[in-house]
């Protein structure tokens, strides 16, 4: 069967890995990547596909109900797979309305507008949402995150990425829509915007500058590399249970000093420093508010009914994902303009 998908938020730091792969792997689908281009989101990142035949650009805002119904009406995708959202938990914290508007508003508009042109029950349609294990709330030192886990989300985005879930599966229910959910651990790899802890402290140690660990660094996530995300989605996309949800991790728990000390030894190495030179850098700051202090994932499910396991272990993906990033300056020299200076300003002025 061959499909035309709508993958929405496709510039972003996993979206633009999904992209590349369907468009690569998948030569007889038509991807659309519709993505409003925030500061998150850079056509860079799929500077070697944009060429391609099946692969096709559209900027818009999803939550602009009238441009989303005219898109689906006009190009009348077989899919979508839903990642755009705002995803920055401290950006959330600052900015509520962003995170409302975009995660759960955002997500009706592409239901509604699904809904307006397939016929119910269609089992060439698909709505895949992606989600996050934060709607799970926090763990303490034991257990795991299943799909059964009852909802208990504590910051802004995690609160609207649940809102968002529930929407999805009300439209199932209600109106018998196809839809798929999974919900991820932290992902980590190349094109992650150096907001988020790894590509952060990357970025700051290269430019010897503070490395700012929220409270005393004890809180842990379940890391996961990119691509294996990626994989999965495929496998979801093709082989899930219409109406299921899927928990995807890497079963493997850090905790952010731990992280951030082992990221600080290997770039010691890399950039011919004295043992011990980036860990100077190391600076505790104020914690963020309402802090989780534990996720883990317990991804049985997709593990056994689809055979999803994670292709590279973290110390090979950490390495990797760090050559990247020296690799790539000029990459990060234009997603750290404008917008980004802004922000951090702020939030460092705050703490
Ligand atoms: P990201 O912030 O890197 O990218 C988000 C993309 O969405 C950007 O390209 C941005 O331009 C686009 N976007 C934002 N608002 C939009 C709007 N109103 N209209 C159209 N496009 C818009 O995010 P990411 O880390 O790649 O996450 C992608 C998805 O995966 C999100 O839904 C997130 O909740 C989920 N997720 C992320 C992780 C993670 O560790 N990064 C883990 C689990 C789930
Ligand atoms: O669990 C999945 C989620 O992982 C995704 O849904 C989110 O989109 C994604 O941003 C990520 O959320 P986190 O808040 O866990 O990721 P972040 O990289 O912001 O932070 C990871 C941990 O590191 C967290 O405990 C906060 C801490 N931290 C983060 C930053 C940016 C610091 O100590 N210092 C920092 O400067």
């Amino acid at each position: 069967m061959s499909y035309k998908i709508i993958i929405t938020g496709g510039a972003g730091f996993i979206g633009s890995h999904l992209v590349r792969h369907f468009v690569n792997k998948y030569p007889d689908y038509s991807i659309i990547n519709l993505d409003k281009l925030t500061y998150a989101g850079n056509l860079e990142n799929l500077k070697d596909i944009e060429d391609k035949s099946n692969y096709a650009f559209v900027k818009g805002d999803i939550s602009d109900a009238a441009f989303i119904n005219n898109l689906f009406e006009t190009e009348n995708p077989d899919a979508v797979i839903h990642l755009a959202a705002e995803s920055h938990v401290d950006r959330s914290i600052l900015n509520p309305g962003d995170f409302i508007n975009t995660n759960i508003i955002g997500t009706l508009n592409l239901l509604n507008a699904a809904r307006s042109i397939w016929n119910p029950g269609s089992d060439k349609n698909l709505f895949y949402h992606i989600s996050t294990d934060e709607v799970y709330g926090s763990l303490g030192k034991e257990g795991y995150f299943t799909e059964e886990t009852a909802y208990d989300p504590r910051s802004p985005y995690s609160a609207s990425k649940a809102g968002s879930d529930h929407l999805v599966r009300a439209f199932f229910h209600t109106y018998n829509m196809p839809v798929v959910v999974s919900n991820c651990s932290n992902n980590y790899g190349p094109y992650q915007f150096p907001e988020k802890l790894i590509p952060l402290m990357i970025h700051n140690i290269v430019n010897r500058k503070a490395l700012p660990v929220y409270g005393q660094g004890a809180q842990t996530r379940d890391w996961l590399w990119v691509l294996d995300h990626v994989y999965a989605i495929d496998l979801i996309f093709h082989k899930g249970k219409v109406g299921e949800t899927y928990n995807i991790g890497g079963s493997n728990e850090w905790q952010n000093i731990n992280l951030v000390n082992t990221i600080c030894s290997i770039m010691d190495k890399k950039l011919n420093r004295k043992t011990g030179d980036s860990a100077k850098l190391i600076t505790f700051v104020k914690d963020r508010a309402g802090h989780d202090m534990r996720y883990a994932i317990d991804a049985s499910k997709i593990k056994n009914e689809l055979g999803w396991k994670a292709s590279i272990g973290f110390e090979q993906g950490l390495e990797q994902t760090i050559d990247w990033y020296l690799a790539n300056e000029e990459w990060l020299e234009h997603v750290t303009s404008g917008a980004y200076q802004n922000y951090y300003e702020k939030q460092y002025e705050e703490r």
